[in-house]
């Protein structure tokens, strides 16, 4: 396990991504599905008094549309401000009834969406192109599990796995996508392919703000964030640090050593790839090429940068799924639990450094989001029943 302090870190210099009008337009957007419910933030007392700690607070996504993760609400999202683009419309004029209404799709007409995904942002979109009845197409990288290519399946989307690691399915996809005059929904971005994934990482922020309104006045003292292209832990930071701006919390990313690019990016100080296959059980969290939008926030947000083994993982999935006496069990998969994985380990003397860079103490008021459910039950089972990580990837 690495860890790096980022020195560069300047909040000041940090622009946010979401004025308060955003925040509040993009919640209202989501509050308009008939799926819309706050997903519960468990508050772990057991664990925070085992660690040491005063407060440990997981936002479980377990629970979002019924879906098992947090992704859909990056795909509405930017599903909706696209096809109010294309209406000429304020997404305002646009909550989700008329949005699958005859009127909207006879004046779109036929309209297919693309995506990469490692399941669950391909997922959302699926899930989205069927609420709003438009074909939906997905690729998802070498290795990916059919378990997750079933999950996207189920909303009739046509899914299949490719030859390639995600970032070069992504470049696929967008090949695919200009020569057939597709939708991309990306949750990356690249030159000349900012807006779509500016508007998912807006999405996301309807999370941040339930956890907000949940939290009831304590502050946070840190928020752990795992990151794969980093759109949603750069705009989870981003709404932290802004509505806390006066004392704002330590922000903590960690990702799988296999595709640390954000941990290297803090070293070299400059945007770094990670290259070839990135074999981790973390499949969410494996992209090689950071969302540079993301980069640009983190590079002044985060703390500190954390890049974990596999095993630290499957800790926090079983830490949450076995919880400590008058603490609630959370179902966590894979790229969910890295950060109480990290956490749970934090109180050993092996790890008493981390502990000290991390400055966790008696004071420390922690947000983990568990991003994730059991995406994939039988990986699930392997990990938690068997301890069985290794043979997975
Ligand atoms: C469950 C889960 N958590 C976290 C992430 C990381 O999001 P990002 O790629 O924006 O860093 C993903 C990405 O797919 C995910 O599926």
């Amino acid at each position: 396990m690495k860890w790096i302090v980022n020195n560069k870190k300047d909040v000041k210099a940090h622009t946010p991504l979401l004025s308060k009008k955003n925040l509040c337009e993009v919640k209202t957007f989501h509050e308009s599905f008939e799926q819309y419910k706050k997903t519960p933030l468990v508050k772990l007392d057991g664990l925070a008094n085992f660690l040491g700690l005063s407060n440990i607070f997981v936002k479980d996504e377990s629970f979002r549309f019924g879906l098992n993760s947090f992704k859909v609400l990056g795909a509405s999202y930017a599903i909706g401000k696209h096809l109010a683009q294309k209406l000429d419309k304020d997404i305002s004029e646009l909550p989700f009834s008329l949005l699958k209404s005859e009127k909207v799709k006879s004046d779109l007409g036929d309209l297919t969406f693309v995506a990469t995904t490692d399941g669950n942002h391909g997922r959302g979109v699926a899930w989205m192109a069927k609420q709003l009845g438009y074909k939906c197409i997905v690729y998802m990288p070498k290795g990916s599990t059919q378990n997750r290519l079933n999950n996207i399946a189920e909303f009739g989307a046509d899914v299949s796995i490719t030859d390639w690691n995600y970032d070069d399915a992504v470049r696929f996809t967008a090949k695919q996508a200009s020569k057939n005059g597709w939708e991309v929904i990306q949750d990356t971005a690249w030159e000349g392919y900012t807006e779509i994934p500016k508007w998912i990482m807006k999405g996301y922020s309807t999370l941040a703000q339930e956890a907000i309104e949940q939290l009831h006045g304590t502050v946070p003292t840190h928020v752990f964030l795992q990151a794969g292209v980093g759109a949603f832990a750069s705009v989870i930071a981003s709404v932290f640090v802004s509505t806390f701006e006066k004392n704002p919390p330590k922000i903590i990313i960690v990702e799988p050593e296999k595709a640390d690019c954000f941990y290297r990016s803090c070293k070299a100080g400059k945007i770094e790839a990670v290259t070839g296959e990135m074999n981790t059980i973390m499949a969410g969290l494996a992209c090689g090429e950071p969302n540079p939008m993301g980069w640009d926030i983190l590079k002044y947000c985060a703390d500190v940068f954390v890049s974990v083994p596999d095993w630290v993982t499957a800790r926090g999935m079983r830490v949450l799924g076995n919880p400590l006496k008058g603490d609630n069990r959370i179902i966590s998969g894979e790229s969910g639990a890295v950060t109480a994985g990290l956490l749970s380990i934090s109180s050993k003397d092996k790890y008493k450094d981390l502990r000290e860079t991390l400055k966790l103490d008696k004071n420390s008021n922690v947000l983990l989001i568990s991003t994730e459910g059991n995406t994939d039950p039988k990986v699930y089972r392997n990990i938690t029943w068997d301890g069985d990580y290794q043979s997975l990837i």
